[in-house]
């Protein structure tokens, strides 16, 4: 299933103009040595992207284009094949988070957070999947997030638009198992990054840390590490999986900080002999 590697590798990373798929992209270049496509509705932020990148040695191309827009999806993907080649390795992670009380959630931020959050997914992993079965290899990651897999205050949409593609990674993935082509997804804790001041506000952040065991936010390139793992070799017989990188968010129940700090022992606790 290996392609011979005398030719880098093309990643198309979207959302890559900041926060975590910035980071993606980056480590993508600059540690994998792949060609990554930066794509973004942030034009400028998308030519910094690749500017950087390109100052450390890495190569990047920028495109612009709006998730929320499945023709500029398609017109994006046809630049990308004739100016740089068919992507090899896919990583969605544009994606919005309105956050709103569930009686007041409007029927536009609902459809623009499932068009951003899940069809643009939907359309670029269709599209490039079939190259990438072509070619008998391929990597993808989905940015989900711990908000598709628990409940949060807010998040009627988000949480659900990150349910889906969760979902949506675990259907594509098992249909292309059997190409070469892997199909996971990632889901990240709160991470330092513009999206996450907006969701938090100020004096929430340290609440939002206060849930994690780890007492912190992770950085984008935490999460990046992860997305690359799963976009290399050794990954080869994964598929289908969402990986948390969350600092412990997913595994906790009735997690208290500081339980036994400063209290006295239960009585049964004193005789335990291990
Ligand atoms: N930061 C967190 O705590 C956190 C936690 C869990 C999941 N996530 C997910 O990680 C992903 C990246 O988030 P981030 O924190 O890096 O956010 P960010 O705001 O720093 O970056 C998001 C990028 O996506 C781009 N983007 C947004 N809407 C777009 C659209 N319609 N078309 C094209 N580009 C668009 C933005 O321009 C921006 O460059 C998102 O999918 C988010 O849901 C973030």
């Amino acid at each position: 299933m290996n392609q011979p590697q005398n030719t880098p590798r093309i990643a198309l990373v979207t959302g890559a103009a900041s926060g975590i798929g910035r980071a993606i992209a980056e480590r993508l270049a600059i540690d994998a040595h792949a060609v990554v496509c930066i794509v973004d509705r942030d034009a400028q932020g998308a030519r910094d992207a690749a500017e950087h990148i390109a100052g450390q040695g890495g190569s990047a191309h920028p495109f612009c284009a709006d998730m929320a827009d499945a023709q500029a999806i398609q017109a994006m993907l046809g630049e990308v094949r004739n100016q740089v080649g068919a992507p090899d390795m896919v990583v969605n992670c544009a994606g919005v988070a309105p956050t709103a009380p569930v009686l007041e959630h409007s029927m536009s931020q609902w459809q623009s957070t499932l068009d951003i959050n899940v069809t643009a997914p939907f359309l670029i992993v269709q599209q490039c999947l079939a190259d990438m079965k072509r070619k008998g290899w391929g990597r993808i990651v989905n940015i989900a997030s711990i908000s598709g897999v628990r409940a949060g205050s807010g998040r009627l949409a988000y949480g659900t638009s990150k349910a889906a593609l969760i979902a949506l990674t675990r259907q594509f993935a098992v249909e292309a198992a059997e190409w070469g082509v892997t199909v996971n997804a990632v889901a990240p804790g709160p991470v330092e990054t513009p999206l996450i001041k907006k969701m938090a506000g100020g004096d929430s952040t340290s609440t939002y840390a206060n849930l994690v065991p780890m007492n912190r936010f992770g950085t984008p390139d935490e999460i990046a590490h992860a997305v690359l793992f799963l976009l290399s070799e050794q990954a080869s017989y994964i598929t289908g999986e969402t990986l948390a990188v969350d600092g412990g968010f997913l595994a906790s129940g009735l997690f208290v900080r500081n339980l036994f700090e400063g209290a006295p022992r239960a009585s049964g606790a004193a005789t335990d002999s291990h």
